[in-house]
């Protein structure tokens, strides 16, 4: 029996974790296959949704950047190639043998030779294995397709971007595009706000068409282009009903030419996007706690002598050490007034010197991606001046957390967090009225968060199981209208908060945020300090 218990132990443990190739932890087949029942339970009735993988994009010459699926063709599929196609149908389709089904991939086909150069492909039969497909044809099939896209009420799909490019073969991904296109009549002209505009015109009733008037009218102070379009400009600028109502007519009939809606799937992937479920919440916990150790190890690593790049460095050396595959998005590390720059990518400053460095990175694990920012001292100690604005930030991201409750309007934490700042700022003396406060802190204070950093949702009041970033900041540019004392000085703080009915959880909080805890931690021993390397010159 002890035998038997050793036998088993052994055999578990090896198969467990030993001799796997790739990692385990990804989402399963079984929950993308649950992902897309959730989509087809909001899909119109007779409707098939068509969605493309992400382009390949060429970095120069012969080289690729490192290819990243679209998200939404992720969490529906787990497919990580390009030049494939996912169908998902509302109601169940037969094929010409018989067979049953309400979905389909056409997949990459394998390539021995392409495979030696550029890595392994699912194939078909990976892709009915691994991802669950029962139905699974090589892309090449798509131009023979047997699905009739004209006979679908609605063929739901993301417009595309025109930032593709025919490569070599015949089924790369624009070349399915083009079969989309001849098969479903897309317009050369295809608009999808436009016809986004349109729809909203079609579905107006008599009563309300002059406030639908109205908003079509700041739409188009905003897409000039479709200032352009005829019934559009002619329906804002309506005088009566009876105008509107003619135009409503000649509206519905250019809907009806195709049948082709990239609106309504863009609504289902918020709703399905906004809130995470169980498997998902694992992956993105995991994704930010590997960026809170990150801010954890250059805190204590942190000296006047470093370079923005080396602190870059330093983060994204951690992440690779957990396994996180990417940066979520191009990190940012600003000395001093760098960090006023909001989206600062050059981190090229050779040292950052006795300025505050303002560090928003963000780990990438299996899909998931956190965004986190502390802003600390290079030398270990606040200066008066900084602490001021830096405790104003920590009050105002203390607010704005505390209003990150279920049921609160999405823009509750922003009003709350702006609420402290101005105050901040006018008590300071750095502005002398309220509306001047928009001018040191000129962007929003929160967004979704998961496979984009700029995640999908509603904007709807927060429901549970939602994730938020909760990112106020403080910008003093050199040359603005205060004390020359507060100029160069950049802070934010921002934090990853889980929203659950029993309140708002810090998922980032291993990261200290009072100026007193990260002066704290910045005297600990990094073990970094004595990572010496070889002098170049
Ligand atoms: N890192 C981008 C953002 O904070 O939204
Ligand atoms: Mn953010
Ligand atoms: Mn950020």
């Amino acid at each position: 029996m002890r035998y038997l218990v050793l036998f088993v132990f052994v055999f578990l443990f090896t198969t467990s974790s030993f001799g796997q190739e790739t990692p385990q932890d990804f989402l399963s087949a079984e929950f993308h296959k649950e992902r897309r029942e959730a989509f087809r339970a909001q899909m119109p009735p007779n409707s098939v949704a068509v969605l493309f993988s992400n382009p390949v994009r060429n970095r120069a010459n012969d080289v690729d950047y490192i290819y990243h699926q679209d998200p939404d063709f992720y969490y529906l599929t787990g497919y990580r190639e390009p030049n494939t196609v996912l169908l998902i149908f509302s109601e169940n389709q037969t094929d010409t043998a018989g067979n049953s089904y309400n979905e389909m991939v056409y997949a990459q086909e394998r390539d021995p030779s392409a495979e030696q150069w550029n890595g392994k492909r699912l194939g078909v039969e990976g892709v009915k294995e691994k991802l669950g497909f029962s139905m699974a044809l090589n892309g090449k099939e798509f131009a023979k397709t047997s699905v009739d896209f004209k006979a679908f009420d609605m063929v739901l799909f993301f417009d595309f971007k025109n930032d593709y490019r025919d490569a070599r073969g015949s089924a790369d991904l624009f070349d399915l595009i083009n079969v989309f296109k001849e098969r479903t009549n897309y317009p050369s002209d295809y608009d999808a706000t436009k016809q986004q505009l349109y729809t909203m015109i079609k579905s107006t009733n008599v009563e309300n068409s002059a406030n639908v008037a109205q908003t079509l009218g700041r739409y188009l102070n905003y897409y000039t282009d479709l200032q352009k379009d005829e019934l559009l400009s002619n329906f804002v600028n309506a005088k009566d009903d009876g105008v509107r109502k003619e135009i409503k007519e000649k509206v519905t009939l250019e809907l009806k030419s195709n049948n082709l809606n990239s609106g309504v799937i863009a609504e289902i992937m918020n709703n399905l996007r906004e809130t995470k479920t169980k498997e998902e919440l694992v992956l993105l916990k995991k994704a930010i706690e590997i960026s809170a150790v990150g801010q954890v190890e250059i805190m204590k690593a942190m000296h006047p002598g470093m370079s923005e790049t080396e602190i870059q460095g330093v983060h994204e050396f951690v992440y690779k050490k957990y396994g996180a595959e990417y940066e979520g998005y191009p990190s940012i590390v600003g000395g001093g007034g760098n960090g006023c720059i909001l989206h600062y990518i050059e981190n090229n400053k050779p040292k950052v010197g006795e300025e505050l460095v303002l560090m928003d990175l963000g780990a990438e694990y299996h899909g998931y991606t956190a965004d986190v920012t502390r802003t600390i001292p290079a030398n270990g100690t606040f200066t008066p001046e900084q602490k001021a604005i830096y405790d104003i930030v920590y009050d105002a991201q203390e607010a704005g957390i505390k209003a990150s409750v279920v049921g609160a309007n999405f823009g509750g934490p922003e009003q709350a967090a702006r609420k402290v700042i101005n105050e901040g700022l006018l008590k300071l003396g750095i502005i002398s009225k309220e509306e001047e406060g928009r001018t040191y802190f000129p962007h929003g204070t929160s967004h979704y968060l998961g496979l984009d950093v700029h995640d999908k949702g509603t904007y709807a009041p927060f429901k549970e199981n939602t994730v938020i970033t909760v990112e106020p900041g403080i910008y003093i540019p050199e040359g603005s209208n205060c004390d020359e004392k507060w100029w160069g000085i950049a802070v934010r703080i921002e934090d990853d908060i889980l929203i659950t009915e029993d309140g708002p959880v810090n998922l980032s909080a291993m990261a200290p945020r009072t100026a007193e805890a990260i002066e704290a931690l910045m005297k600990e021993p990094s073990p970094l300090t004595n990572f010496e390397l070889p002098s170049l010159d």
